[in-house]
């Protein structure tokens, strides 16, 4: 049987009588997973953590922390532990004591206090600093204190409320693979909350996508950006192509779709799908692939290509945005730069060109219809 280390049942909060912050919420973290609750500002994130760190009360609904239900559990009884986006280091305390502070409350012998907060410097890597003050440390160094601070009590379940979005974009790259490591280590449920995807799918086992208090979408990285059960969360991870019309025709593994901009195209079946239903697909733009010459398509594979006229640029480096004009509609194509050629005719500006990409490279929106095909 797989260890739960939090599960949420039906957790709603409702602030002032009126507000509801949290809408029934249901979640199971297994042990020792990395978890990451991901949505826009608003939308319940940390709400959802203080009331799993015990500093707000459900108003209805029940959590439980290893299998014991912690509803009325005071924060300080619960085996869990916070890091705040602002760090909230004590300024007038040394690297050393400001991590020693929860040992020396619970008046832990010295030698206690002095092998368990090595132990976290080594982890953390603060070798070095253990003397220095909270003003005299960079943005990173302080989030390594404020988790090394985090996790000396050895809590069972760390909760980390936006723990970088103070820092600058190279650095957040730098902490996200330090976290990745730390977890790795102690081996503890990490419960991750942020509002940018990026950062949550590059380090999570499962992410729970969230909306205005409820979770839209719980699943794996891939799961979530592959298969978006709607719009809000295709658009939310990631740019993406839209697709919407009825069902025509169902042949086989694919179905034709008389789309509202680009009249009919077929689309692979992963969900099954009837003649005459609404619905709407997902095309991500690395998918699509905009050439000047018309291509071929290989035995026994679906292309959809149409033609267009190349509306916007964006020259990333390592690839180029493309949006490109198919009679009034647009499609979004982004093109990855594997190689660069010399004497290639770079497609630019109101160039002629072909937009094309596999049929079985579309994702239906769960949501809007269809059911998941039986394996
Ligand atoms: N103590 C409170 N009283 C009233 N409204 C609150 C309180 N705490 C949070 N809210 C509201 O609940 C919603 C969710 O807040 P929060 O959980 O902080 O969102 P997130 O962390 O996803 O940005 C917001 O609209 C916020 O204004
Ligand atoms: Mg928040």
């Amino acid at each position: 049987m797989k260890e739960y280390s939090v599960v949420l049942s039906n957790v709603t909060k409702i602030f002032d009588d009126s507000f509801t912050a949290v809408d029934n919420v249901s979640l199971t973290i297994e042990q020792g997973e990395f978890f990451s609750l991901l949505g826009p500002s608003g939308c319940g994130k940390t709400t959802i953590l203080r009331m799993i760190a015990g500093f707000e009360d459900p108003t209805f609904g029940n959590i439980t922390l290893n299998g014991k239900n912690i509803i009325g559990t005071p924060p300080n009884e619960r085996e869990v532990n916070t890091v705040f986006q602002n760090y909230a280091l004590f300024p007038h305390l040394n690297v050393f004591e400001n991590i020693a502070f929860s040992l020396r409350l619970r008046r832990e012998p010295e030698d206690q206090v002095r092998r368990k907060v090595k132990e976290m410097i080594e982890l953390t890597r603060l070798n070095g600093h253990v003397e220095k003050m909270p003003s005299q440390l960079s943005g990173g160094q302080k989030q390594r204190v404020a988790i090394a601070r985090a996790l000396v009590g050895r809590p069972t379940v760390l909760l980390l409320d936006e723990p970088l979005a103070a820092l600058d974009a190279k650095l957040r790259q730098h902490m996200l693979v330090e976290l990745d490591t730390i977890h790795d280590e102690v081996g503890i449920t990490f419960i991750y909350v942020t509002h940018d995807q990026s950062e949550a799918m590059s380090i999570s086992d499962h992410v729970a996508v969230m909306n205005e208090g409820e979770i839209i979408q719980l699943g794996t990285p891939f799961e979530v950006y592959e298969s978006p059960v709607n719009a809000f969360v295709a658009n939310f991870i990631g740019e993406t192509n839209f697709f919407t019309g009825n069902v025509v025709k169902v042949e086989d593994e694919y179905f034709l779709l008389d789309t509202e901009k680009f009249g009919e195209i077929w689309f692979y079946k992963d969900m099954e799908v009837i003649e005459g239903q609404e619905i709407q697909v997902s095309l991500r733009p690395e998918k699509v692939k905009v050439t000047r010459d018309m291509p071929v398509a290989p035995e026994g594979v679906k292309l959809n290509v149409l033609k267009g006229v190349v509306d916007e640029t964006i020259y990333l480096g390592n690839q180029t945005k493309y949006t490109v004009a198919i009679g009034q509609s647009y499609l979004k194509a982004f093109k990855q730069h594997v190689r660069y050629l010399f004497d290639e005719v770079i497609i630019t500006w109101k160039d002629d060109v072909y937009v094309w990409w596999f049929a079985d490279d579309s994702y239906v929106l769960r949501e809007t219809g269809g059911v998941p095909v039986e394996e």
